[in-house]
């Protein structure tokens, strides 16, 4: 069975509490819950893990090499002032797609570049929870899964 990493970086185990006129009212379990039940539907199997650090979300992602098919990510800020977790990405050479909760091209400008766009297959960005299952969606398929 196909395996897919789901990580969450910083701020995201705040969901729920956070923001909630940018981020909604769900919380990060709710997220988790939804991907693990369309990850059913496909046939593929997740491993979801979160971190507030940046050196803990580089060795999730060596840690997948040889072990999952690919990787959606939702690198919070990270996503626009890190690059090694885009190189950590690089490194492994598993196809990932990256997800926002908020559509980020609607925000502050320092959130109108990722270090990881180039990169990945592609950027979902702005479908609230929904993000999650979109990338799921076209990451499975991306690996080969059906849709
Ligand atoms: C975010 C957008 C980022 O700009 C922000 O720093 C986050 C969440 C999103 O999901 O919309 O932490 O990645």
């Amino acid at each position: 069975m196909s395996s897919i990493l789901v990580l969450h970086g910083p701020n995201l185990n705040m969901l729920g509490l956070r923001e909630p006129g940018i981020y909604g009212t769900f919380t990060i379990e709710d997220v988790n819950r939804k991907i693990e039940s369309l990850a059913k539907q496909l046939g593929i199997s997740l491993s979801v893990f979160q971190s507030n650090h940046e050196g803990v979300i580089v060795d999730a992602i060596h840690e997948a090499f040889d072990r999952h098919a690919g990787i959606l990510i939702n690198a919070g800020a990270y996503s626009h002032t890190i690059v090694a977790i885009r190189d950590a990405i690089l490194a492994v050479g598993i196809p990932a797609v990256e997800v926002h909760i908020s559509n980020v091209y609607k925000r502050d400008k320092f959130r109108h570049h990722s270090y990881l766009a180039d990169i990945v297959v592609g950027q979902i960005s702005g479908f609230g929870i929904e993000s999650y299952t979109l990338g799921l969606r076209v990451l499975a398929s991306h690996i080969g899964k059906a849709l």
